[in-house]
């Protein structure tokens, strides 16, 4: 296992490039198993995610090229259906994969994706999603055998506005022969780019970003490039960076749109941040006010940031208040970031945080991925140096985050 060492204490100033988004990459990359074809992705990034999503559509029979932020995958020949209980273990999200190849091939077979470090993670919403479309699910084995001869495009009702589900649903009736509507679907910008990238391919869907999406299936995509969109939840995570250590940054090829409520809380905590067309800037306050933050489903405060967040309010003046609805546990990272000075209380899906002074540098362990980032975030600031062990969970979902952060003045090096 790897180690972050941090030397806390910069300010972070200058600016720096956002990677292109980790949960728009995954479904989009599942995406290309339903093109018989070739397909480009552009801004991919580098992270263990998309590696095992690629090496999982290698061993479908996809023939995957990779050459920095572009991916290209001929589809043409898929000859498996099942993805290995081993790759599932390794990547949660790879059910995707399940409604991708039900649109090409009709056929699934997937281990159930188990719990993760944040919660339970079911997939009965993805289940019942696929049943309303047609398909014959058998889960008597420790694998679950999705089967059908054709896709029957339905209504589809989602009793909770998953990510997931949406995008499986979307995937498994791109290719068929009649309508399918998704209502109370989930409205994230990664499902809007999902959308954006099956349209430019030949699909015809509409209402992504909104509670109800329509899909009027169509015979076959066509080969198509596709730029991924930027990383909203890498960009929060740098802002916060930027307010925690009284900085002063810069970002890129941002959205701003996308993060709104973040841009909102931070400007809460007494932040002062400038807007242009695809940049962000952060002006942080020499002493940070405490804030509140619910976590909800898009346009919401997004349940990926809590975390981080928390790591910026440990330091603010005043107590703050997080309730984290989505996840049932997602506080995981609270007990390390206490190692460093911070102060938490835990009641259920409730942590309350009275704001400290400073914190100080420790030996620390990432817990998920998010709860990683967080205590990089922390030890930004920690008087003295601190170590983050099990840093395999933030290189998962962060292209090259140490780099970013001591181009922008941070002192983090990395001890394999
Ligand atoms: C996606 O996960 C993201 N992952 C998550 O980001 C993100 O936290 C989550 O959406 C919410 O925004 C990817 O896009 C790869 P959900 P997903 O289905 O699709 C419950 C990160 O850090 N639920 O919207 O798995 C579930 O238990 C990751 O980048 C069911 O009950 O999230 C949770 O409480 C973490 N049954 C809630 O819905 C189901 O069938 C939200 O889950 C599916 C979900």
């Amino acid at each position: 296992m790897s180690t972050y060492i941090i030397n806390g204490g910069k300010k972070l100033e200058g600016e720096v490039k956002v990677s292109g988004s980790k949960n728009a990459s995954l479904p989009i990359l599942a995406a290309c198993v339903l093109n018989n074809g070739i397909t480009k992705l552009y801004n991919v990034p580098n992270i263990e995610d998309t590696k095992v999503m690629i090496e999982i559509l290698k061993y479908l029979g996809c023939k995957v090229k990779k050459s920095n932020d572009k991916i290209i995958v001929d589809a043409r020949k898929i000859n498996k259906f099942e993805i290995p209980e081993e790759l599932m273990r390794k990547m949660r999200s790879s059910v995707i994969l399940a409604g991708a190849l039900l649109g090409r091939i009709g056929k699934a077979t997937f281990s159930y994706p188990g719990g993760c470090d944040i919660g339970a993670r079911p997939i009965d919403l993805h289940l019942k999603a696929f049943e309303n479309l047609g398909i014959n699910i058998n889960k008597n084995t420790g694998y679950i055998i999705c089967k059908c001869d054709k896709i029957e495009p339905n209504k589809i009702n989602l009793d909770f506005p998953s990510v997931g589900a949406t995008e499986n649903a979307i995937l498994a009736s791109t290719l068929t022969s009649g309508t399918t509507v998704i209502t109370n679907a989930a409205m994230e910008p990664e499902i809007v780019d999902l959308q954006e990238f099956l349209n430019k391919a030949g699909a015809k869907i509409s209402g992504a970003g909104t509670n109800e999406i329509t899909i009027n299936g169509v015979a076959n995509l066509k080969n198509v490039g596709y730029k991924i969109m930027p990383d909203r939840i890498e960009a929060g995570t740098l802002l916060c960076a930027g307010a925690i250590t009284g900085g002063n940054i810069t970002l890129k090829e941002v959205i701003p749109k996308n993060i709104a409520p973040v841009i909102e809380k931070l400007e809460e905590c007494g932040c002062k941040i400038d807007i242009k067309k695809d940049e962000i800037s952060l002006q942080a306050p020499k002493k940070l006010k405490a804030t509140s933050i619910k976590t909800m489903p898009y346009p919401g405060f997004p349940t990926d940031l809590q975390a981080i967040l928390a790591s910026v309010l440990t330091v603010a003046k005043g107590t703050s208040i997080i309730v984290e609805n989505i996840f049932e546990n997602r506080y995981k990272y609270a007990s390390e970031l206490m190692r460093m000075g911070a102060k938490f209380t835990i009641e259920g899906r409730t942590a309350i945080i009275k704001g400290t002074r400073k914190l100080n540098g420790a030996d620390v362990e990432a817990t998920d991925l998010r709860g990683g980032a967080a205590l990089l975030i922390a030890g930004l600031i920690a008087k003295g140096k601190t170590r983050i062990n099990n840093i395999e969970y933030i290189l998962r979902g962060y292209e090259n985050i140490d780099i970013k952060l001591n181009m922008l003045g941070a002192k983090i090096t990395k001890e394999v």
